[in-house]
């Protein structure tokens, strides 16, 4: 007899997908902190003379005339880049904290698009000027399978809505997507104080998840929110 005809059958590996956390500190106290936990860079970035060029380069687009709208997470910028190709008259900004992706959508950007390396939550904690922003997309937002790094890296938290509900403008939306199940329970909690919206109109092009999610047939939970 082979040794593993003995031994009891593997348990099937859980789907993380369905066990997931939100983090257990949901402390509003975080949103009235001006820092912000894990951020790249830390708050304070955009302090540094170092990168003061940057800061003012978001400052002069996002203050130039006509809606503003924010892709946080953009990956390949394909959707991002569509996005502003069809809506010229939208001011597309895309945040992404992979340097690597930033460098390769930045030459395909056109002037209503600008790109950046930077931590959405401390953008739009230290930054963003108040009732700006139409519209922000945050597509598959990264779970964080690894709970220290969830901890602090987070992006759909209360301090981040806090943040949210200050620069969008009364009538503009956010809009989530999750493959991950709990993910959305968190988030729907986290807007349940805000108005449901309609979903804004499909992009020609899918992003990267949303493209191995139809192919896969994964359930995709989505939602569009205007502030309170
Ligand atoms: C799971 S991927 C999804 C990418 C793309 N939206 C899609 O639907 O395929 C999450 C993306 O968000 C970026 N990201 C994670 N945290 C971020 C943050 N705080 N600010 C900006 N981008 C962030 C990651 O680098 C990654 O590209």
């Amino acid at each position: 007899m082979h040794p593993d005809d003995t031994a009891p059958p593997l348990a099937a590996a859980p789907d993380r997908r369905k066990t997931w956390r939100a983090p257990a500190e949901t402390s509003d106290a975080a949103a009235a902190d001006t820092g912000v936990r894990g951020a790249l860079g830390g708050s304070r970035l955009f302090e540094q003379p170092a990168y003061r060029a940057e800061a003012e380069a978001f400052l002069h687009f996002v203050e130039a005339a006509g809606p503003v709208a924010v892709e946080i997470g953009f990956d390949h910028g394909m959707r991002l880049l569509e996005l502003a190709r069809t809506q010229p008259e939208v001011r597309w900004l895309g945040l992404e904290v992979r340097e690597a992706r930033v460098l390769a959508v930045a030459p395909h950007c056109p002037p209503n698009c600008h790109v950046w390396r930077a931590d959405a939550r401390t953008v739009f904690r230290v930054l963003m000027p108040p009732a700006r922003v139409s519209r922000v997309d945050v597509l598959f937002p990264t779970p964080w399978w690894d709970e220290g790094k969830r901890d602090k890296r987070l992006l759909l938290t209360p301090a981040f809505v806090a943040d949210l509900a200050r620069s969008l403008a009364p009538s503009g939306v956010v809009h989530v997507a999750t493959d991950v199940g709990p993910y959305f329970t968190h988030v729907e909690a986290l807007f349940a104080a805000w108005r449901a919206a309609p979903e804004p109109p499909p992009v020609g092009v899918l992003s990267r998840r949303e493209r191995v999610c139809r192919r896969d047939g994964l359930p995709v939970w989505r939602g569009t929110w205007s502030p309170p």
